[in-house]
């Protein structure tokens, strides 16, 4: 989705674990995955396309050297060290300590400090943050289901499980000047529901997939885990965007 500005394991218990469990805290049920991971998750497939989702970004949201864009999940920072090497600041932030540490290294050994400001924070809580609330970003970015999409579980409180993604938009909008573009990828429901795998369940309800997965960290070791992902159709893409304050100029498949 591309949007622009409206006024103008243990082995106890998988990684990941339901976060509204007895007794998980108020950890974000990510950050043991990303925990876990490391930077291991920079050896997952999925990542080899990040030089041309990269280009793709600069081209679809209008980017240049000189510009600074937020990058919202940022997670070990590939997206953004991509832009950075192109000349475009990146503001990244990501509530993994861990993925931020991965970030900020791989940036340092590439020279591209200057570049990049890699915070850990929830993006659901950008609005008033001043680290990214009125700072007059040129754009942003959530790929990969950065933040938008992993709310977790639903939530007895929010029946219609926007709430979480809906303060992420609202806190990207908060970050961007009058005109900044957006750029959201969202797993599709129609998707998800027509390739449902053993491994998933789709509450429709909520529009949650709940999949049990396993991970690898650096040494390759594997532990199950538990991901929980918010599904979107097109429609509800453009719903949400416009309750933040978003235009939707574009819904890709
Ligand atoms: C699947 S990873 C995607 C990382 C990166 N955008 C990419 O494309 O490789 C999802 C990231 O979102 C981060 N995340 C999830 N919920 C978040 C939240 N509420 N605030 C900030 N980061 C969050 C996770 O820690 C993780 O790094």
């Amino acid at each position: 989705m591309t949007a622009r500005h409206a006024s103008e394991g243990d082995d106890a218990s998988p990684v990941g674990a339901d976060p509204s469990a007895p007794g998980a805290g108020s950890r974000h049920w990510f950050e043991d995955v990303a925990d876990h991971m490391g930077p291991a998750y920079l050896r997952y497939s999925f990542t080899r396309g990040t030089d041309q989702e990269v280009a793709f970004l600069i081209e679809v949201l209008g980017l240049e050297a000189g510009m600074t864009v937020l990058d919202v999940g940022c997670g070990p920072g590939r997206h953004a060290i991509g832009l950075a090497r192109r000349g475009i600041a990146v503001v990244g932030v990501d509530i993994s300590e861990r993925f931020v540490a991965v970030a900020i290294e791989g940036a340092d050994r590439e020279g591209l400090s200057s570049m990049v400001e890699f915070h850990r924070g929830d993006a659901r809580r950008m609005v008033g943050d001043g680290r990214f609330d009125g700072r007059d970003l040129d754009a942003a970015v959530s790929l990969c289901q950065g933040a938008f999409g992993l709310g977790g579980p639903p939530d007895v409180a929010d029946p219609q499980n926007l709430g979480a993604d809906q303060a992420v938009l609202e806190g990207v909008r908060a970050a961007l000047r009058p005109g900044g573009r957006v750029a959201v990828t969202a797993f599709s429901s129609y998707f998800q529901v027509r390739w449902l795998e053993e491994q998933d369940h789709f509450d429709a309800a909520g529009a949650v997939n709940h999949e049990l997965t396993e991970v690898a960290d650096p040494a390759g070791m594997r532990v199950p885990a538990e991901l929980w992902t918010t599904c979107y159709t097109p429609r509800e893409l453009v719903m949400i965007a416009e309750r933040a304050g978003l235009v939707t100029d574009h819904v890709g498949r």
